[in-house]
C-alpha cells in the first residue's frame, strides 16, 4: 500500500494531537493498514496487561482455558500448587496445539506423539527420544508469560519488564474496592466477531454520543431515563478513563428489576454507572448491581473478536428469582446492545474505506474520552515525544 510509506510520520497525526476543541480524529488508514496494526500489536498488546479470564473459571488444580490472543496460542491453567499460569499451548516437539476449549486435566498430553507436560509446563515424558543426543527434558518445558490477578480478573502480560498489574491499575483499585468484584461470579458470556478494527469498537465504547441514535429503539425499553442522562468524562487519561451516568430512574438498572445493589456502596455509587477502560484490554461497566466487561481480541486490521461477560455477586445469584430476572431483564439488553454496536462498528469500518474519507473534528462535550484514546494509541505507535 503506497500510502503506508510515511504512515509512522508524527506530522501526519498533528491534528489529532491538538487540544480536543481543535482536534481531528485519527486518519482512516490506521484502521486498515497491516503495518500500523503490526506495530499496535508490538507496542500496545505485547506490553500491556491483558484480561485472560476470571479466577472462578479455574477453581481447581488442572482447570484450564485455551486462549488465542494476538496470534499467540496460550493455555491458562491452575497448577497443583494453586498457582495460575499462562503457558504456551504449542508442543515443544513439532508444535501441535496441546489443549482446546476448557476443562480439567491431570497433565498436558500432546495429541500428536504424546509428549506430556506437568501443569507447571515442565516436560515430564517424551516417548522414543532415548536415541536423541543431549536431549534433556528439563530444557524443553513450555514457555510462559506473566500472570497477575486483581478483583477476580486474571491478567497476562507478554512483557517481562512491564510494571506490576496493581501499579498499572492505579486508583482503579481503591475506587472499585467497594464493589467487591472478587466475590462476583460469571453468569453469562457472549462471543461476537466484528468485521471492524479493534479501535472502532473501543471508540464506540468510550462515548455516549451514539446512544441516542444507535440504541434509540432499545434503550428506553430496558433502561427508562437513560436517553436523558449525560455521560460525564472522569478519570486519569492514559491509565484509565471513566464516564459516568446518573442513575436517573435507574440507568443501567433494568426496569422493574428486583435484584439487589451491592451492599455497602456509597450514595454516589448507588446512583452511578461507571464506564471504565483499563488500557489496552479491559472495558468495564459498573452499575450498582453487577459488572459487565468486554475483552477484545484484534484479529488482523479489519476483524475483532469480542468476548463479553456478565458477573453478579454470589449472594444475588443465590436468590430464588435470580435466573428469571437475569434472563428476562438483564441479558436481553446485552444481546441487543451488542448487536446494535456490532452493526454500527461494521458500518463505520465500511465507511472509512477508499481515498475520499477525511475526518473533520471531535465533539468536545461528547468525545473527550475518544480523543484520549486516540492519543493513547499515538503515544504507543508513534511515541510520546511526537506530542504537540
Ligand atoms: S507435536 Fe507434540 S508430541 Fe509431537
Ligand atoms: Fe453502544
Amino acid at each position: 500500500m503506497a500510502a503506508d510509506t510515511d504512515i509512522f510520520s508524527p506530522e501526519r497525526y498533528a491534528a489529532t494531537r491538538l487540544p480536543i476543541e481543535e482536534a481531528s480524529p485519527l486518519p482512516p488508514e490506521v484502521y486498515f493498514s497491516q503495518d500500523w496494526y503490526d506495530r499496535e500489536i508490538d507496542t500496545i498488546f505485547r506490553t500491556g496487561w491483558l484480561v485472560a479470564t476470571r479466577e472462578e473459571e479455574l477453581p481447581n488444580p488442572g482447570d484450564y482455558v485455551q486462549l488465542n490472543i494476538i496470534g499467540e496460542p496460550l493455555v491458562i491453567i491452575r497448577g497443583d500448587d494453586g498457582e495460575i499460569r499462562a503457558l504456551s499451548n504449542s508442543c515443544r516437539h513439532r508444535g501441535s496445539e496441546l489443549l482446546t476449549g476448557s476443562g480439567n486435566c491431570r497433565n498436558i498430553t500432546c495429541p500428536y506423539h504424546a509428549w506430556t507436560y506437568g501443569l507447571d509446563g515442565a516436560l515430564r515424558a517424551a516417548p522414543s527420544m532415548n536415541d536423541a543426543l543431549d536431549f534433556n527434558k528439563a530444557d524443553h518445558g513450555l514457555p510462559s508469560v506473566r500472570v497477575e490477578t486483581w478483583a477476580g480478573f486474571v491478567f497476562i502480560n507478554f512483557d517481562a519488564d512491564a510494571v506490576p498489574l496493581l501499579t498499572s491499575l492505579g486508583s482503579l483499585v481503591e475506587r472499585l474496592a467497594p464493589y467487591r468484584m472478587e466475590e462476583m461470579k460469571v453468569t453469562k458470556k457472549w462471543e461476537n466477531r466484528f468485521n471492524a478494527n479493534w479501535k472502532i469498537w473501543v471508540e464506540n465504547s468510550r462515548e455516549g454520543y451514539h446512544v441516542r441514535t444507535v440504541h434509540r429503539e432499545s434503550l428506553d425499553t430496558f433502561y427508562p431515563g437513560a436517553v436523558r442522562s449525560a455521560f460525564r468524562p472522569m478519570g486519569e487519561p492514559m491509565v484509565w478513563a471513566c464516564s459516568s451516568s446518573d442513575n436517573e430512574n435507574g440507568l443501567y438498572v433494568p426496569r422493574n428489576a428486583t435484584l439487589p445493589f451491592v451492599v455497602g456502596l456509597s450514595e454516589e455509587d448507588r446512583e452511578t454507572t461507571h464506564f471504565m477502560i483499563h488500557y489496552p484490554h479491559l472495558l468495564l461497566n459498573v452499575p450498582p448491581d453487577r459488572i459487565t466487561f468486554h475483552q477484545y481480541f484484534p484479529d488482523g486490521p479489519e476483524w475483532t473478536r469480542i468476548v463479553s461477560w456478565c458477573c453478579f455477586p454470589q449472594s444475588t445469584i443465590d436468590l430464588p428469582n435470580f435466573e428469571t430476572d437475569a434472563d428476562k431483564r438483564y441479558y436481553p439488553s446485552m444481546d441487543l446492545f451488542l448487536a446494535e454496536d456490532k452493526g454500527i462498528c461494521e458500518v463505520v469500518q465500511r465507511g472509512l474505506r477508499g481515498r475520499l474519507p477525511s475526518l473533520a473534528r471531535y465533539s468536545p462535550s461528547e468525545e473527550r474520552t475518544v480523543h484520549e484514546f486516540s492519543n493513547y494509541v499515538l503515544d504507543h505507535v508513534i511515541g510520546p515525544d511526537s506530542a504537540g
